[in-house]
């Protein structure tokens, strides 16, 4: 097996990473650290592995990382900390949109690429774009609630920043699950 070096951006910070021929972007990333891209069904077919690659939404299992090369990723932990989550990431924990988490860094790396080219999408827009992301638990009803209220909290700064730092409205066992929106948490870990 070849390896060789491949020099790209992740998260802001210049990385030069080793990888083999094969290896897809999902690979280099968790071997790296970048355990918050999950790996589903490993395929192409979840979008448990969706991160952004030169702010495009790509499923990153089935993107070889030879393709990748000099491009800007960004992956769920670029996106905000557990004390100062991203406005789509505060409105996943404040809606209860998630059960398991496993889906919610995908969900949530596809809704922010959604919200950057269409800041006011429709619910069919919300659900047309999240159409390619998969979730055995929720029902999608919540996730889809959570974009629309996102996409009111991105339109009104000030209510971001007055809202930003605040916890949660006290709804018991979110804290535990933040974690795997953050996609931190190690309770999912290992290759299914
Ligand atoms: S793990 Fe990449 S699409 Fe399922
Ligand atoms: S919250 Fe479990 S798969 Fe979506």
């Amino acid at each position: 097996m070849s390896h060789m070096e491949i020099e790209l951006e992740i998260n802001g910070v210049e990385r030069t990473v080793e990888a083999s021929k094969s290896d897809s972007l999902l690979d280099v990333l968790r071997r790296n650290g970048y355990t918050g891209s999950k790996r589903g069904c490993d395929t192409g077919a979840c979008g448990f592995c969706t991160v952004h690659v030169d702010g495009e939404p790509v499923k990153s299992c089935v993107e070889p990382v030879t393709k990748v090369r000099d491009t800007s990723v960004e992956t769920i932990e670029g996106l905000g900390e557990q004390d100062d989550l991203h406005p789509v990431q505060q409105a996943f924990v404040d809606n209860t949109a998630l059960q398991c988490g496993f889906c919610i860094p995908g969900m949530i790396m596809r809704s922010t690429a959604l919200l950057e080219t269409n800041p006011n999408p429709t619910e069919q827009e919300v659900r047309e774009a999240l159409s390619d992301n998969l979730c055995r638990c929720t029902g999608y009803k919540k996730i889809v609630e959570a974009v629309l209220d996102a996409a009111e909290r991105m339109d009104s700064d000030t209510a971001v920043a007055a809202d930003g730092g605040q916890a949660m409205d006290g709804d018991g066992g979110a804290a535990t699950v933040t974690e795997c929106s953050l996609g931190d948490c190690d309770c999912m870990e290992g290759d299914q």
